[in-house]
């Protein structure tokens, strides 16, 4: 099992956070606020005891607050339905932003969520969000070779040959010094596509396209790797730390 995060020698030997780090590392109040907390009896153990210490250490798996568990104890991972018209961004002037559809204590986590890479505001579709860093890093670099799919609608014919250009790994996007890696285009109708990518450059499948002749007038990401909104609604969340598990 993760161990819970915590600093230095002594979360080593003594495992768990203090109540006070435990409370404002999941969102709920300040450190200097903890106190409170406690002496509301807010805090307890699995049975209902009041945890009344703010120096004590617990495991955030056995603490109970407001009778409640503690969200997402070992790390953040959900999957987001993005819709159209919000920003990947954690600007309020960039606003409306995903962030605004989670629920607001998980803003307040130390580490708070971020996403997995970006889509442009009007792009639709798949977009994990996680407080684990190293688990964004993972995903998001090509080493990893984690494909992504995206559905993509342009407004001018797909030219004959460019599923093999996109194939060759040699197509040079303006202001790159590197090709883009190689990568499969499925043609599914006469203005209509499925592109898998195994990079994410900035504005990339646009800037691909566009490249060709054929803008790109709506574009949703519909899979990472093996990962799909299954059902999923536009605007919502799930947890998928499982799924996640079974991906990699
Ligand atoms: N490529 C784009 O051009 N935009 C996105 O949002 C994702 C990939």
């Amino acid at each position: 099992m993760r161990q819970p995060p915590g600093k230095g020698l002594l979360a080593a030997v003594m495992p768990g956070l203090r109540l006070d780090q435990l409370l404002s590392r999941y969102g709920h109040c300040s450190r200097r606020e903890a106190a409170d907390w406690l002496r509301g009896g807010r805090v307890t153990d699995r049975d209902g005891t009041p945890l009344l210490n703010t120096a004590q250490r617990a495991d955030p798996e056995e603490v109970r607050i407001d009778g409640q568990p503690v969200e997402f104890p070992d790390r953040l991972v959900v999957m987001l339905h993005k819709p159209a018209g919000c920003a990947c961004s954690h600007n309020p002037a960039e606003s409306p932003l995903i962030y605004d559809l989670l629920p607001p204590r998980w803003l307040r986590r130390n580490p708070g969520p971020v996403s997995v890479g970006r889509l442009d505001r009007e792009t639709t579709g798949l977009l994990l969000i996680t407080d684990d860093g190293a688990l964004a890093h993972r995903l998001t670099s090509p080493k990893h070779e984690i494909e992504k799919t995206y559905e993509v609608t342009v407004s001018a014919p797909l030219p004959d040959g460019l599923a093999e250009l996109l194939a060759s790994g040699t197509l040079l996007l303006r202001g790159e010094t590197k090709p883009c890696l190689p990568a499969r285009l499925e043609i599914t109708g006469p203005l209509t596509a499925r592109l898998f990518l195994r990079e994410g450059k900035y504005h990339q499948v646009r800037r691909m396209l566009a490249s060709q002749g054929c803008p790109v007038t709506a574009l949703h990401r519909s899979a990472i790797g093996e990962l799909t909104l299954n059902g999923l609604p536009e605007g919502q969340w799930r947890d998928c730390r499982e799924l996640l598990d079974r991906l990699h």
